[in-house]
């Protein structure tokens, strides 16, 4: 009996230590990202590496690098339709694709943005 039970605590243990480590590592589906980008058509104002109308992705990556808000804050704008300032110093709303992709499928292209 009581060794029974000390099985049934550590495979939960176990199981727990499993989770905790998949969701550490949860890896961005770069795929994923790229394909979402495309279909909306992103990559027309941003270059992964190159300076379009809009920033660079990797820019972006450095300018909110250890800001814990940063994946919050571009979900926000990429959902919201806020204003976008662009090069030439007139200012649109920018593309916003709320209800185009799953919450997940957004994070993951944020996380893509971020990890640059
Ligand atoms: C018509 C051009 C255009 C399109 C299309 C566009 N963007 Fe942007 N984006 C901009 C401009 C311009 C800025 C700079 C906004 C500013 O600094 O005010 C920007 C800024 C950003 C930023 C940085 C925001 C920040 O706070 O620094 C991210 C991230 C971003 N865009 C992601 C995306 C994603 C993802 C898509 C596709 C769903 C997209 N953009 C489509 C023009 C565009």
């Amino acid at each position: 009996m009581r060794s029974q039970v000390r099985v049934v605590v550590l495979s939960g243990i176990v199981a727990g230590l499993f989770a905790f480590s998949f969701n550490a590592t949860a890896a961005v589906d770069v795929e994923a990202a790229k394909s979402l980008a495309r279909a909306n058509n992103c990559f027309k104002c941003h270059g992964e590496t190159k300076e379009k109308d809009g920033p660079a992705y990797n820019k972006v990556a450095a300018k909110y690098k250890g800001k814990p808000d940063a994946e919050a804050k571009l979900i926000h704008h990429v959902t919201s339709g806020e204003k976008a300032k662009f090069p030439d110093g007139h200012e649109e709303d920018h593309k916003n694709i709320q209800g185009k992709a799953s919450p997940e499928e957004i994070k993951n292209l944020i996380d893509w943005i971020l990890s640059l």
